[in-house]
């Protein structure tokens, strides 16, 4: 399905785009992605003309791997999350020592290439240094997580867009009728530590953003569900208590075998609760895992664009979505080549630029979405 890259550009000057790809009968699918194509812009400069922001997590690493990346990195991107630098294992790995070096330096590259910066994450029950599971009681943790908290907060205060500052507390599988997760948090601080961490955070950091990052909230099957009702429930409680949670992060690991479950009227209904509450939507680690498709690589990136395009037009369809973030922007630095390798062995596909740091079928389709998103105010 490369038919759209073999149209001559004045043709769609022309204004004859149109003809020539309805008399071959193509989708209007495809004429989208020709139609971006011919637009050469950089996604962080199609979302801005659509007032919203746009950009991809990264590891310092990959920049050393690779020049061509972070030339990559700065033309796409003016907003970027440290997929590793300020998780609690990156930056302690002693009780109560820090070192702030790497995530320094990413906040540094960001300033010097005008991206902002979100902060991710001060609480998660993943990520942790090996030595704070064995000294966490129920008489030290609420002190333990709000030092913790300031610390960090502390450090970055003024720098940072945003903060995630809670990180995937929702669990169906837990199966406690408040939605909360079983963690090492919950069990040492109490069912407030929510609160806490927001409240916290606030009093380190008056200025950022401050948002309940999440998953799975995109489903709309039973988990999904469970998942929204629990959040909007907590939201009520901390919102009337005065909680100062600014925005909602949607995590967004897609999977190309859940397609029929996202984007519907259930989730752009849910996004509208949100948006009742005061929220501010963030898309922040998007990306799709192509375990389950063939292991053609032009079939594989026209369903994983598909993808893309149908959960991004649903998300983009409501105002309170700000912004759009990428978990990596080439499929060389994804972590779903860990994480959900495919079995064939074949290297995964899931983000908008290939190996060679070429657009695929995935970058067309987020382009023209942004294209068509209404303009935020
Ligand atoms: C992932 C990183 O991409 C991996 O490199 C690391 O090994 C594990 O964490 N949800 C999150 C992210 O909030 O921080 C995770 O990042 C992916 C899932």
């Amino acid at each position: 399905m490369n038919e759209g890259r073999k149209i001559d550009r004045r043709e769609f000057v022309q204004g004859l785009g149109v003809q020539v790809l309805g008399a071959l009968g193509l989708s209007e699918w495809t004429w989208r992605r020709a139609a971006a194509q011919a637009a050469t812009a950089p996604l962080r400069q199609l979302a801005a003309e659509k007032g919203l922001v746009f950009g991809s997590s990264l590891a310092l690493k990959y920049f050393l791997q690779s020049t061509a990346y972070q030339q990559l990195f700065v033309s796409q991107c003016d907003i970027a999350t440290p997929e590793l630098h300020m998780k609690w294992d990156s930056l302690s790995s002693q009780p109560g020592v820090y070192n702030f070096g790497n995530a320094d330096r990413f906040v540094a590259f960001c300033d010097a290439n005008r991206m902002r910066v979100r902060g991710h994450t001060l609480v998660w029950h993943d990520a942790l240094p090996a030595w704070l599971a064995s000294q966490l009681t129920v008489a030290n943790g609420q002190a333990i997580m709000t030092e913790h908290i300031h610390t960090v907060a502390g450090h970055f205060a003024g720098k940072l867009y945003s903060w995630d500052v809670v990180n995937e507390v929702l669990d169906p599988a837990s199966r406690r009728p408040d939605g909360l997760r079983n963690t090492l948090w919950l069990e040492n601080c109490g069912v407030d530590y929510l609160e806490r961490a927001f409240r916290a955070t606030a009093a380190a950091d008056p200025v950022a953003l401050l948002v309940w990052n999440e998953n799975y909230l995109e489903l709309s099957n039973g988990f999904g569900a469970a998942k929204r009702a629990a959040m909007l429930n907590l939201l009520d409680g901390m919102l009337a208590r005065g909680v100062p949670i600014h925005g909602i992060g949607l995590e967004a690991h897609l999977r190309a075998d859940q397609a029929t479950v996202l984007g519907d009227a259930s989730y752009e209904a849910f996004l509208g609760e949100l948006a009742r509450r005061g929220m501010k939507i963030f898309v922040t680690e998007l990306d799709v895992q192509d375990v389950t498709l063939p292991a053609d690589a032009g079939a594989r990136d026209q369903a994983v664009a598909q993808i893309y395009s149908r959960f991004l037009s649903a998300t983009l369809r409501q105002p309170a979505v700000r912004g759009i973030v990428t978990w990596g922007l080439a499929d060389s630095f994804s972590w779903i080549a860990g994480y959900r390798p495919r079995t064939d062995g074949l290297p995964v596909r899931p983000l908008p630029f290939d190996a060679n740091f070429q657009p695929k079928a995935a970058y067309y389709a987020i382009a023209a979405t942004l294209q068509s998103a209404p303009r935020r105010g």
